[in-house]
């Protein structure tokens, strides 16, 4: 195995002498090699460090902690691994959780909350085996897309330090529509797992230009190789990036077996986020005694209007009861903003009542 001097740089400069300086911007990289499979940014020393290949042709392996993943590959893990450790405590939520290979060697750690999200209940399960008893959990059977549009509330996400897209496929789709919603306003990090290289083989003509643009927001059909797909997914996220007010850094890179790439992004807000902004911070707060919300802990105006309460409040008016004080005061505000906002979208008091409940229990699991 060769020394990471005998990984040469696109500019020809070797990797140990490499300084930030002489990269023309961050995202730039050394080449993959047929020992080095993968690079992470070490901001202790400012330079790219190699992480040697590992071939999967033994499917079972040692992951250190005690447990064997057979469905992780070993690049994975290590690529993974780097971005991880840049991130102290916090939420991660996984938009492709399966089985939670990558949230039990990877993510959990005590202090930490995971949020999983994978449309296979059966996998979620056995990641909630992995995880219970070790690190603060929650699991959610549905699709990615369809969670971050419908039931993702940025505010219950705060403290997100790190977002996975560890997809079989394509990660573009799920990652647009996070940062359509969720407003970069801290430091975050993402991984994305990019198995669309093969795919990129056969589509170099005009429709596939078409889908590049639909899909990546990306005008120019990569190379079918391994680099072609990371250069691929840095355009991605820069376009994402100038979108919704972040600057991007890659952080690691590296590839499997085959063309499927592994990479990390820290995003750092530039202050320009068009996300809409929290709904809470729409509403006012009232707090009136228990008389006057008779069984209610709290009550908003669609819902009064639709149970025929009285006294009606205000538009844009949370009522909460005198005697929640703390955590419960929080939480009822919030189930009457949620209520109130979906009401506003149409759903009837029930409906909506049910959808913030449902969240309330899913988060106390
Ligand atoms: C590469 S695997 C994830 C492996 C997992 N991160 C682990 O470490 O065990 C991809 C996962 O994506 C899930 N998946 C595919 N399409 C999805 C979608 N639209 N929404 C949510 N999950 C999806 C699959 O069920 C599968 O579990």
């Amino acid at each position: 195995m060769t020394e990471a001097s005998g990984a040469r740089f696109s500019s020809g400069v070797s990797a140990t002498s490499i300084s930030p300086t002489i990269l023309r911007n961050r995202n730039e990289w050394p080449d993959f090699t047929d020992e080095v499979w993968g690079w992470y940014w070490d901001d202790r020393v400012n330079r790219w460090e190699p992480i040697y290949g590992k071939s999967t042709e033994r499917r079972e392996y040692d992951t250190g902690t005690g447990y064997s993943a057979p469905t992780i590959h070993p690049m994975k893990l290590e690529q993974r691994r780097r971005v991880e450790q840049r991130v102290d405590s916090g939420t991660v939520l996984e938009l492709y959780a399966g089985r939670g290979n990558l949230s039990r060697n990877v993510y959990a750690k005590r202090g930490r909350k995971l949020v999983l999200i994978d449309t296979d209940k059966e996998a979620l399960e056995q990641a909630h085996q992995k995880l219970r008893g070790s690190v603060k959990h929650e699991t959610i059977a549905m699709d990615n897309v369809k969670w971050v549009n419908e039931e993702m509330e940025p505010r219950d996400l705060s403290n997100l330090r790190l977002v996975d897209f560890d997809a079989f496929g394509c990660p573009a789709e799920p990652a647009k529509a996070f940062f359509n919603k969720f407003p970069v306003n801290q430091t975050l990090y993402v991984t994305f797992t990019d198995g669309s290289g093969l795919h990129n083989r056969y589509i170099q003509d005009e429709e596939g230009k078409k889908w590049m643009r639909s899909t990546y927001g990306v005008d120019r059909i990569p190379p079918a190789d391994r680099e072609g797909i990371v250069s691929n997914l840095d355009r991605f996220i820069e376009v994402q990036g100038r979108e919704h007010g972040f600057k991007v850094q890659k952080v690691s890179v590296a590839h499997g077996d085959a063309n499927t790439i592994y990479a990390g992004y820290k995003l750092t807000p530039t202050g320009a986020s068009k996300n809409v902004e929290d709904p809470r911070t729409k509403y006012k707060v009232k707090t009136v005694s228990k008389s006057v919300l008779k069984d209610y802990a709290g009550m908003n105006r669609p819902a009064a209007e639709e149970l025929g309460f009285k006294p009606l409040p205000r538009k844009n008016e949370i009522l909460v009861r005198e005697d929640l004080t703390g955590k419960s005061r929080e939480e009822t505000i919030s189930h009457e903003v949620r209520e109130a906002e979906d009401m506003k979208k149409g759903d009837t008091y029930w409906q909506a009542h049910s959808k913030a409940i449902e969240r309330e229990e899913r988060k106390l699991e």
